[in-house]
């Protein structure tokens, strides 16, 4: 059993029985889950008007060529996006998902090079050089190929 203290990511009225949170756990909270969409402005309606959310103003992020809303819930954000520039790198998911689609999920960690050599010790490949690149919310992220885990675009980020 493991005290309180030892548990800092459980989040209060989890269902997840206490000590099922094992000191060697690396993943925590699902920090979001990013949807790329052919229109934002449809998008954001969407979700505030037809499901009632909580939705935030649009955002142009260049250096990562997507532009970014979030979708404010209790427990997690959904993250929409939809591509900006010649040379966005969700331009090519938005071809073949034209009506849009599910592109990742993003697990916070609390050590990112902890966690990624975990993860190349263990035979997931890190996309990219494996150095963490700054994220939509200015914190270190790295994402891990889809083929290995489970047919799952999955980012990871330092808390
Ligand atoms: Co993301």
């Amino acid at each position: 059993m493991f005290a309180k203290e030892d548990c800092p990511r459980r989040r209060k009225g989890s269902r997840f029985p206490e000590d099922a949170w094992r000191k060697e756990d690396m993943i925590g909270r699902l920090n979001h889950v990013a949807i790329v969409v052919p229109d934002l402005a449809a998008a954001s309606a969407l979700y505030r008007k037809t499901l009632g959310a909580t939705v935030t103003d649009t955002v142009d992020r260049p250096e990562h060529g997507v532009t970014t809303v979030f979708v404010e819930l209790p427990n997690t954000r959904i993250e929409l996006l939809h591509p900006l520039g010649d040379r966005s790198p969700i331009a090519s998911f938005l071809d073949k998902h034209p009506s849009g689609g599910l592109h990742h999920v993003c697990y916070e960690v609390d050590d990112i090079a902890a966690a990624r050599d975990r993860i190349v010790g263990e035979g997931g490949r890190v996309i990219g050089d494996g150095e963490p690149k700054t994220g939509a919310h200015g914190k270190p992220v790295l994402f891990l190929h889809p083929k290995d885990f489970c047919g799952t675009l999955i980012e990871i980020e330092q808390a």
